[in-house]
C-alpha cells in the first residue's frame, strides 16, 4: 500500500485507472502558487521498475532498464524541487512504493535518499517506508537503507509456497524470501511488513494456513493480507475471462476468516480490512490517507491530493522524465473534488478501519445504518459505526450503500 488509486483489494497503490477527469473548478479551489496551504506532511514516491512483471499486477510498472534508472532518480529529484517550490513540505511520513524501489542499485538508492534527506526538513519524520522485493534485497542494501533513515520495510513475500510463487511469476522462492527477511532484521529493521496474498488459483486452505503460520513464526510487526483481484489488462484477468481461473467468493471469505482468526490469536490487531499490526506498528502513512489528509505523490502515475485538488502524474516514466527535465509539470490529469466526493471517500476508507465512521457522518443514512445493524454487519462503538466480523467480509458492499 502506498498511494491511493485502488481500494478494492486494500492495496491502495498507484495504478493508471484512466484519466482523472477535469471537472468544473470549485470556488474553494486552492491556489498552488505562493505556498498558500499548510505544510504537506505525507509524501509518496513511485519507482516503477521491476525485474520481472507479475501476471496479476495492475500497478504502473515497467521492466527494469538499467540504462534509465540513474536518469530516473535525477528526474524524481527534479520533481521534488518543483513540489518544494509550490508547497511547504514537512514530512511526517515518506513512502517509496512501486514497482520495486529496491530494483534500484545500492548506489542509486543512496543518491536518491541522501538528496531527500538534504532537501527536506525531516525533523518531524515518524515513518519512512520502502517497498522491497525479496529478489532484490542484499545485506549491503538493507544496511544502507537503515543508515539513511528508512524506518520501515514492506516486503512482498505473497506466499511461502514455491508452487504458488511460481504461478504468481515471482522472481523469488520461499527460501530467498526468508533470507531477505533475516537480512532486514540483521540490518536492525524492527518495523517490517510482510505482504501476503490469498484466493490464489488452486490455493488450498491448508496452504494458506501454513503461509500464515510461517509468517507469524518470523514475527514481523505488520502483515498485509490481500485477496487476489483479477485486474483488467493483466494476464490473470485474461485467464480468468477464459475460464482457466475461477474466483470463489465463499472460499475467499474462508481465507479471510482464517487470516483474521490466526493473526488475531497471534496478537496482531486487525486495524484495517487488509492490514494487521502488533500494537504500535499500524502504518502511519496509510492512516493519513484514511483520515483524508493531504499528500503529494512524486514519480510516474503518482496521485496527489491537496485540499480539493487531486492530480495524477503521467503513467509513463519516459514521458515523465521528458516533462520534468523540460521544466514542465508531470501531471497528466486533475480534478476538483466536491465536498460530497471527499465525504463519501472518507466514509468508504474509514469504514475499512477498526475505528469505523463517526455516527454523525452517516446522519443522512439512518435507514441503511439500521438495516446493517439488524443484519449484524455494523455495530455502534464509542459514537462510531464499526464493521462487525461478518461485516468485514462485505466491507465494499456496505460502503457502497453510503455512497
Ligand atoms: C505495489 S505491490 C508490490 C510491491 C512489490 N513490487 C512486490 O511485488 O512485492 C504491493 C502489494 O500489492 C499486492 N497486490 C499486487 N497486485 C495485486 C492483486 N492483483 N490483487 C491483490 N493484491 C495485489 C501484493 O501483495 C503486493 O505486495
Ligand atoms: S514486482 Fe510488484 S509491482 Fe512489480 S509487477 Fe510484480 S507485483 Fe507488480
Amino acid at each position: 500500500m502506498g498511494n491511493p488509486a485502488n481500494h478494492n483489494s486494500g492495496t491502495t497503490q498507484t495504478r493508471c485507472v484512466g484519466p482523472i477527469q477535469q471537472m468544473a473548478a470549485d470556488t474553494d479551489a486552492l491556489q498552488f502558487s505562493g505556498k498558500a496551504v499548510s505544510p504537506i506532511c505525507h509524501l509518496y514516491v513511485h519507482i516503477p521498475f521491476c525485474a520481472r512483471i507479475c501476471p496479476y499486477c495492475a500497478f504502473y510498472k515497467d521492466l527494469l532498464d538499467r540504462s534509465q534508472t540513474s536518469r530516473f532518480c535525477e528526474a524524481v529529484l527534479h520533481e521534488l524541487d518543483q513540489q518544494r517550490a509550490a508547497f511547504a513540505i514537512s514530512p511526517e511520513t515518506i513512502y517509496f512504493g512501486g514497482g520495486t524501489p529496491t530494483a534500484l542499485t545500492t548506489g542509486q538508492l543512496e543518491f536518491l535518499l541522501k538528496r531527500f534527506a538534504q532537501h527536506l526538513d525531516l525533523s518531524s519524520l515518524q515513518e519512512w517506508t520502502i517497498e522491497a522485493n525479496p529478489g532484490s534485497v542484499s545485506a549491503r542494501k538493507a544496511a544502507l537503507l537503515r543508515s539513511l533513515g528508512v524506518t520501515r520495510i514492506s516486503l512482498g513475500v505473497q506466499s511461502w509456497n514455491d508452487n504458488l510463487l511460481k504461478l504468481l511469476g515471482r522472481e523469488h522462492n520461499a527460501r530467498q524470501a526468508e533470507e531477505s527477511f533475516r537480512l532486514l532484521r540483521a540490518a536492525e529493521f524492527s518495523n517490517i511488513n510482510v505482504d501476503l496474498m490469498f484466493g490464489l488459483p488452486g490455493q488450498t486452505i491448508e496452504q494458506w494456513k501454513l503461509t500464515l503460520e510461517k509468517t507469524i513464526a518470523l514475527q514481523p510487526n505488520h502483515i498485509s493480507a490481500y485477496c487476489l483481484t483479477y485486474e483488467e489488462d493483466t494476464e490473470f484477468f485474461l485467464r480468468h475471462a477464459r475460464g482457466e481461473f475461477r474466483q470463489d467468493v465463499d472460499s475467499d471469505a474462508e481465507f479471510f476468516e482464517l487470516a483474521m482468526s490466526t493473526l488475531e490469536n497471534a496478537s496482531y490487531e486487525h486495524y484495517e480490512i487488509s492490514n494487521y499490526a502488533r500494537p504500535g506498528f499500524a502504518s502511519v502513512h496509510n492512516h493519513a490517507y484514511w483520515l483524508g489528509k493531504d499528500y503529494l505523490g512524486i514519480g510516474p502515475s503518482a496521485v496527489s491530493t491537496v485540499g480539493i485538488q487531486r492530480w495524477q502524474n503521467v503513467c509513463d516514466y519516459r514521458a515523465y522524465m521528458g516533462r520534468v527535465f523540460a521544466g514542465q509539470s508531470p501531471s497528466a490529469s486533475s480534478e476538483t473534488l466536491t465536498h460530497e466526493m471527499k465525504r463519501t471517500e472518507r466514509i468508504a476508507l474509514s469504514l475499512r478501519t477498526s475505528d469505523g465512521v463517526p455516527a454523525s457522518a452517516l446522519k443522512g443514512f439512518t435507514q441503511q445504518t439500521n438495516e446493517f445493524i439488524a443484519l449484524g454487519l455494523l455495530q455502534q462503538s464509542n459514537g462510531n459505526l464499526v464493521l462487525t466480523r461478518k461485516g468485514k467480509a462485505l466491507a465494499d458492499s456496505v460502503a457502497e450503500a453510503f455512497l
